[in-house]
């Protein structure tokens, strides 16, 4: 078995109150909802780490954990989830605001998971959200479709490529996957950990 230490390291208000950690960070951004802290949970194998809710707008912070093991370490942040529909219009612009920061700032950033739901698919400001991240990271971005579960095996890769498609990737770099059943878990990790091995202080 392999053994995997993962800890909460902090909650932040911005990027400027985020400590330096010099280790190489992963960042989960996504719409509300999309599953996040979920995804998260589950490729660390640890149930309960970050906080999840069916209530949207749950995470207000930007959550830092370490995972350290398997030879490698890395930081992992849980990014607030934007485009929450009920949250007030200056809310909204300072959880934006909050994202962009870190997304443009972060030294440690090396990888950023954008998150789609399966079955909400890509729209307008995800596609937005999304080309800017390339931009901002170079093409670090890496699109993954959750809750796969929700849909039977059938609609799956049509859906998978539909989101493709609206982000202009090809299929393939698309990762499909289920933090119910564990669908393509496995695949996500070792994309984490060949972009932590790659990387070079
Ligand atoms: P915010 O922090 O509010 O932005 O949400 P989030 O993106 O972190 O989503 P979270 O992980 O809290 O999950 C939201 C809801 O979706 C919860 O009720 C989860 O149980 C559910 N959920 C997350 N992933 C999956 C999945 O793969 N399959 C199914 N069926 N439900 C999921
Ligand atoms: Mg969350």
């Amino acid at each position: 078995m392999l053994l995997v230490d993962t800890r909460f390291v902090t909650s932040a208000p911005n990027v400027e109150a985020l400590p330096e950690t010099g280790i190489p960070e992963i960042a989960v951004i996504g719409r509300s909802n999309v599953g996040k802290s979920s995804l998260l949970n589950r490729w660390i194998g640890r149930k309960r780490l970050a906080r999840t809710s069916r209530t949207p707008g749950r995470t207000q912070l930007l959550n830092l954990f370490s995972v350290t093991g398997a030879g490698i370490q890395y930081g992992v942040v849980d990014l607030p989830g934007y485009g929450f529909a009920d949250a007030p219009k200056n809310a909204r612009a300072g959880w934006m605001e909050m994202i962009e920061e870190y997304l443009s700032q972060r030294q440690e950033l090396i990888l950023v998971l954008h998150l789609f739901d399966i079955r909400r698919g890509v729209e307008d400001e995800d596609a937005e959200i999304f080309r800017w991240a390339g931009e901002a990271r170079e093409g670090a971005v890496l699109a993954v479709a959750t809750k796969l579960d929700k849909l039977p095996k059938a609609k799956q890769k049509p859906a998978v490529a539909a989101i493709a498609k609206r982000l202009e990737l090809p299929v393939a770099r698309v990762l499909g996957t289920s933090s119910s059943t564990g669908q393509g878990v496995e695949a996500l990790v070792t994309e984490i950990r060949s972009a932590v091995r790659g990387w070079a202080p």
